[in-house]
């Protein structure tokens, strides 16, 4: 039988918390910015839901870097459209990329958004959340003269291991097909201080691996004692945080490959062997209209010189194919670059025309069939290099650190020095282990090992 006094008993009043979802599309980057998202919207009673049917504000941390990701955003608002009409105060916000490149346009196109927060304006996300409660439409794309991150709250309780440090943003080297110099802005590094401030803080959180974020990682140039540390000289003091065992850096520039940071990766045994360096074409003509300003012998020679520091170095890269102008020989020639370098994972991308960046005044561009024909084999050539690498790890000791559990009873998954997924069974793992582990098999995705 019920309680009928209990039935009336009021529940104790509690703070109304307000729900944001946020959806992040593109780039490490981009994960970094919309977790400093969430962290200054919680200052405003803002707690994060997967469901953007029970959101008050849904944000699009957006991306812009190719026709298809821009496109995906005007897509996704189109599908908040009934949700905003069920609640008329559903906030919708579009922040990142595509905010920074479109403003006010966003907001002609889709009269459903609510503010459009560019990608140096996050600070600003509170005072435009209240302007919009005053019933305004904020729009924010400046790139101010203050570092963003200054202005955001500290970092709360990281609940993993891993975590993301933004060390670098924009850049200055507008290759031809790219809108990052143009949303992103010039580049801009972070002081070395506010850097090894926030690690040591992640460190005492409990992360045991940073990975460095820029969008040129390795042009960092902070200021730090005795004037402008370069990305060696930030990892070297980074390596000496007890407590942290692992330290990556993504995304560099061949061009900015200094020697200091080849010799970190010979004798910083907590600088990881995974580097991600694309050199996006094997052609020297393509690199040339590219407006890479090195040529494929030279990336080669770098590529030779880095192991020589660190053999057991595992590389990614990036690659456009179909770029204007890009013959069968231009494409052979980048399938030959990829057999001669053998990536452990590569990332390739069918050229797409920028709005406002200088290739996208060509006319010689590359029939869709082509550019997917080449793609295609160009796919395949990295798959199989890909499997290769997994392949050859097994029988091999690496460590692995832990993140999670996996599907599977008293199973975790974590990562191997090289980045690649583990899963391990044992009963004394737990998020942040660092363990040694003996790899048994490969799968296309993960590797599976036992502990040693
Ligand atoms: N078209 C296709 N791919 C592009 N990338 C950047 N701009 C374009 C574009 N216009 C790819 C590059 C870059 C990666 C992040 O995205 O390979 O390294
Ligand atoms: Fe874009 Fe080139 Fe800068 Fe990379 S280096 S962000 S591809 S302009």
């Amino acid at each position: 039988m019920p309680d009928s006094k209990l039935d009336t008993v009021e529940t104790p009043a509690v703070p109304v918390l307000k729900k944001l979802h946020i959806k992040t599309y593109g780039c490490q980057m981009n994960v970094y910015d919309s977790e400093r998202m969430a962290e200054a919207m919680g200052g405003e009673g803002y707690v994060l839901t997967d469901s953007p049917e029970e959101a008050d504000m849904v944000l699009l941390n957006t991306c812009h870097i190719r026709e298809k990701a821009a496109e995906k955003v005007y897509h996704e608002l189109g599908r908040l459209r009934p949700l905003k009409e069920a609640n008329p105060n559903l906030k919708i916000g579009v922040a990142g990329c595509v905010a920074q490149a479109e403003g006010e346009e966003i907001r002609r196109r889709m009269p459903l958004v609510d503010m459009v927060v560019g990608s140096q304006s996050y600070h600003k996300l509170p005072a435009m959340t209240r302007a919009v409660d005053r019933g305004e439409k904020p729009v924010d794309t400046d790139f101010p003269v203050e570092d963003k991150f200054e202005h955001l709250p500290e970092r709360p309780v990281q609940a993993r291991p891993t975590a993301f440090l933004t060390v670098q943003e924009g850049c200055d080297k507008f290759c031809a097909f790219c809108v990052v110099p143009y949303t992103r802005g010039a580049e801009v590094s972070r002081p070395v201080a506010r850097i090894l401030g926030e690690a040591r803080k992640l460190v005492e959180k409990g992360v045991r691996e940073i990975t460095l974020l820029g969008q040129n990682v390795n042009a960092y140039h902070g200021e730090g004692e005795e004037g402008t540390w370069s990305l060696a000289r930030l990892v070297r003091e980074l390596a000496k945080i007890e407590g942290l065992d692992r330290i990556r850096y993504t995304t560099s520039h061949p061009n900015d490959m200094e020697d200091d940071l080849i010799a970190a990766h010979g004798d910083e045994p907590k600088l990881m062997p995974y580097l991600h360096l694309p050199v996006q074409s094997g052609s020297d003509r393509i690199l040339k209209a590219m407006n890479r300003k090195h040529t494929a012998a030279e990336y080669i020679r770098l590529i030779e010189r880095i192991r020589a520091a660190r053999p057991d170095l595992v590389l990614s890269g990036d690659f456009i194919v179909g770029f204007p102008g890009e013959t069968d020989q231009d494409f052979e020639d980048t399938m030959e670059l990829v057999r001669k370098v053998g990536y452990g994972a590569a990332y390739s991308f069918k050229y797409s025309a920028r709005p406002g960046t200088p290739a996208a005044d060509r006319t010689d561009a590359v029939p869709a069939e082509v550019a997917d024909e080449r793609l295609q084999r160009l796919q395949a050539l990295i798959t199989q290099q890909q499997r290769a690498t997994q392949e050859a790890m097994v029988g091999r000791e690496c460590f692995v650190l832990f993140e999670k559990p996996g599907r599977q009873e008293g199973q975790w998954v974590g990562k191997s020095d090289y980045l690649q997924a583990v899963h391990v069974k044992g009963e004394n793992i737990r998020p942040g282990t660092l363990a040694r582990v003996r790899i048994t098999a490969s799968g296309p995705n993960s590797l599976a090992g036992e502990l040693i």
